[in-house]
């Protein structure tokens, strides 16, 4: 499974670039709001240190203006993917940026017939949003589950599942079990996939004896 980081946090991207857990990043335009960086700056860094695609969203309504957007994004460095709604309009876009050989994830994605029509329309990515369906008393991960079902029954669907508002390490779990090419992860829950409190006290308990020892490796 891919991970992406779903933050414009610069030093956390770093961060985990250093243990080769970033493939990619994704950003929408509330993470932009709440960063008070500049759109087309912040995406120009990190795509800068992120190789992988660097989802950047557009925000007209209208397909002929989607369009402009994402050529203007996909000008800011060869790895943005441009993200586009699951509208009509966004659709169209999608289908007309990917004739371009311009990646796409359509984002906003609730029901499996939408994630049909965005594969339909050339998408690069699907992006599910999982912890949004939870929200509203649903499972999520039934959305992750039937989409996989429909796009493996078609093998020239070639758009890959992106799990995203995810929230917890339990929802990369299940999405890897169901399936999900790609979680897109806050920097907070990317930590703690890797705690565990046996961990903890394992290591406590080595290092102890360790001392005991009284050698050293250099
Ligand atoms: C990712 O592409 C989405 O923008 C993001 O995962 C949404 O997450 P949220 O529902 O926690 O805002």
């Amino acid at each position: 499974m891919k991970f992406f980081i779903d933050s414009v946090d610069i030093e956390a991207i770093k961060k985990f670039t250093l243990s080769g857990m970033v493939d990619g990043v994704t950003t929408n335009p509330s993470i932009i709001a709440k960063s008070g960086r500049d759109f087309k700056e912040v995406i120009r860094e990190i795509c800068s240190i992120v190789p992988g695609p660097v989802s950047a969203e557009v925000t007209a309504t209208k397909a002929s203006q989607m369009i402009e957007e994402g050529e203007v994004l996909s000008k800011l460095a060869k790895n943005v993917t441009v993200k586009v709604p699951l509208t009509w309009d966004g659709l169209e876009a999608c289908k007309r940026l990917a004739d371009q050989n311009i990646m796409v994830n359509v984002t906003l994605c609730f029901s499996a017939e939408q994630a049909l029509l965005a594969a339909k329309a050339g998408a690069t990515f699907i992006s599910p949003f999982i912890g949004r369906l939870d929200d509203l008393g649903e499972d999520g991960m039934d959305l992750i589950k039937d989409i996989r079902a429909i796009y493996d029954n078609y093998s020239n669907l070639k758009t890959e599942i992106l799990a995203a508002s995810i929230r917890t390490p339990d929802h990369v779990r299940r999405a890897a079990i169901v399936g999900a090419d790609v979680s897109t992860l806050p920097p907070t829950v990317l930590e703690e996939l890797a705690i565990h409190p046996l961990t903890d006290k394992g290591l406590k308990a080595f290092l102890d004896d360790w001392k005991k020892t009284g050698q050293n490796i250099i």
